[in-house]
């Protein structure tokens, strides 16, 4: 399949403004990062270099955040604030004093400044988080109450939503492939959408069903691990399901055996998984599941985000609270510090899958969303 001719018929390939927004949201994220290291005393009686280790210790730290916090560490070093160093075979990091003292470290200015109001769903998430991240990182918090409890969940909705600019891209490209693909068959259909949380990808595709005046019958059903953001869900989506669409949920844990969760093999027109199967813990099989519940005629619709080998992802300033995890083998990821693949590794999760794949990777000054459909 040539990409370019793909990309075409899907109607989108991501603009430079894109590109430009999501350099001011990483900058900001790094001023966030840097701010949170100050916080917790980084630097205050620099001894020059350490490994990450021994400064986690003497911020107190705990062993559990340790990932979370080198990806701090590493934003740091982006901005130069801290510098890493190899001594023999250490990694050994130290702060920049005169590098720090030179910049504003808080993100007020960038409110008046830069900030326009499509950054408003990921400024409102990050700086949530940014206010609870030295108290986490110290033990002091848990992170689920941190990122579920009071207003946050609705902060939650917001960044996954297509209100935000930054993120939509992943719904876009979700509910257009859905269309192409529905286009091609006949009759009723069904949509099984595994992770669908918050619902940020189930609006679009609804909106984009409806917006194409679709009007044959559709079942919807959304699934995710957690029932309550299901109920949520639901709630928040039913003024808009229009009388030829059901939509109904149901717990499915995706690391388990699909079969055994209630859904028939074969039983399936469309798997929908937007930005949840790279949390899976066995990638490859976890596909293959899903390929099993596929009817005949039909595919999984896939949208992730993804990472290249020296990027970063500003997400995960707000998924590192959750842990960090790579699915499968460490081939698949060109960036240890990151949760998310690049299109190279998806290509070898399919091929390993057995399974075949229409890839659209859109992004040419950066790795950024990856969707295919998967059969
Ligand atoms: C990043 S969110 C996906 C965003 C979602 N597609 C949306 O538009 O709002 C990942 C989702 O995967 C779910 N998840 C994580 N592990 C899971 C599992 N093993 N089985 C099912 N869902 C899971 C999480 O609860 C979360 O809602």
């Amino acid at each position: 399949m040539n990409v370019e001719s793909e990309m075409k018929t899907i109607g989108r390939i991501i603009p430079d403004e894109y590109f430009d927004a999501l350099a001011l949201a990483e900058a900001y994220t790094r001023n966030a990062a840097v701010a949170i290291l100050h916080q917790l005393g980084l630097g205050r009686n620099s001894v020059g270099f350490l490994p990450v280790d021994i400064i986690m210790e003497r911020l107190g730290v705990i062993p559990q955040c340790r990932h979370a916090f080198l990806w701090l560490l590493n934003q740091a070093v982006m901005e130069n604030i801290v510098v890493a160093r190899m001594v023999g075979n250490s990694l050994l990091y130290g702060f920049n004093r005169e590098a720090f003292a030179h910049g504003d470290r808080t993100n007020e200015r960038w409110y008046t400044d830069k900030l326009p109001s499509m950054f408003t769903p990921t400024v409102l998430l990050l700086d949530h988080v940014a206010r609870h991240y030295a108290a986490w990182l110290r033990g002091e918090q848990f992170a689920n109450v941190i990122l579920f409890k009071g207003g946050a969940l609705e902060l939650w909705e917001r960044y996954f939503s297509s209100e935000n600019y930054l993120y939509r891209i992943h719904n876009d490209f979700a509910a257009e492939l859905l269309l192409r693909e529905v286009d091609r068959v006949d009759g009723p259909i069904s949509l099984l959408e595994i992770g669908a949380g918050t619902g940020g990808a189930t609006a679009a595709m609804l909106q984009a069903l409806i917006d194409v005046g679709h009007n044959r019958p559709v079942v919807v059903e959304i699934t995710d691990i957690s029932p309550y953001l299901l109920r949520r869900t639901i709630s928040r989506l039913e003024s808009l399901v229009p009388p030829w669409m059901e939509l109904r949920y149901r717990k499915i844990d995706f690391n388990e055996p699909l079969n055994r969760q209630g859904v028939a093999e074969g039983g399936t027109t469309f798997v929908i998984a937007v930005n949840a199967l790279h949390n899976a813990a066995d990638i490859v099989g976890c596909l293959r599941g899903l390929r099993g519940a596929l009817a005949d005629v039909g595919g999984i619709v896939l949208s992730e985000s993804l990472c290249g080998a020296d990027q970063m992802v500003h997400q995960e300033f707000i998924f590192n609270l959750l842990g960090h995890r790579q699915a499968g083998p460490v081939r698949y990821f060109q960036n240890s510090l990151s949760r998310f693949l690049d299109t190279a590794g998806w290509r070898s999760v399919f091929t390993d899958a057995g399974l075949t794949a229409d890839v659209i990777a859109g992004g040419n000054r950066k790795e950024i969303a990856l969707a295919a459909i998967v059969r």
